[in-house]
């Protein structure tokens, strides 16, 4: 039996309808309970709903053999994991945001908000850029409004929050996916089973124009 970590949300079921195509179907997955696990026996595979930012620590610990996480997650929290396949979905970007009025004076520290406190660090550390990050856990966008941040750092998918919330884009950090991801011993123990499904799920992958 594979078990296989699922982000909940709009992202997972994406995820999901994918591996039905390729043959791993779990019809009971779409029952509206709030069941978070479910088996297949015949195809080998157990599923689990779990938080977006906790797919990781489940791959990386074992509990899940193999799981699908976005890039920002393996970014920020760098699992002991192999990233197996790009599957090309929950496609967005890492981006540096202000007030459309920002001017960034080079001579003072800059205030970041950020969830991704490592990315952010990483990012400014590149230039030397003397940074005072502030954790937050959502709602990103008010930081710069409110004058608790000059610039946020945080995932643009649409723009739209970016939007209308009259804030812009000054930098993009980097491209973002989901990608498939697999516990490190599972995938020496259950090679076949794993390549069998990364092939399956190779086979459904959409690719740009
Ligand atoms: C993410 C992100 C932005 C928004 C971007 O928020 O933090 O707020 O999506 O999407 P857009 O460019 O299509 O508008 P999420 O829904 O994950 O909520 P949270 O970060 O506020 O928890």
């Amino acid at each position: 039996m594979l078990n296989i970590a699922l982000p909940k949300g709009r992202l997972g079921e994406k995820v999901y309808d994918m591996l039905e195509r390729a043959g791993y179907g779990c019809p009971s997955i779409k029952e509206n309970t709030r069941k978070l696990i479910f088996e297949n026996e015949e195809c080998g595979v157990r599923y689990f709903w779990v938080k977006p930012s906790d797919v990781s620590i489940y791959v990386e610990r074992g509990a899940a053999d193999i799981g699908i996480a976005g890039k920002d997650i393996l970014l920020e929290y760098s699992p002991d994991v192999y990233e197996l396949l790009d599957l090309n979905i929950g496609k967005c970007r890492m981006a540096v945001a202000a007030k459309r009025d920002f001017y960034d004076d080079q001579r003072k520290t800059l205030k970041v908000a950020t969830k991704f406190v490592n990315i952010a660090k990483a990012h400014y550390a590149a230039s030397s850029r003397d940074i005072d990050i502030i954790k937050l856990n959502g709602s990103i966008e008010i930081a710069p409004i409110l004058g608790l941040s000059d610039v946020i750092v945080d995932i643009v998918e649409t723009g739209k929050t970016l939007k209308e919330n009259d804030l812009e884009v000054i930098e993009t950090i980097v491209p973002i996916s989901a990608r498939l991801i697999s516990n490190k011993a599972s995938f020496k123990f259950k090679t076949d089973e794993i390549e069998r499904i990364v092939n399956s799920m190779r086979s459904e992958i959409t690719k740009d124009d």
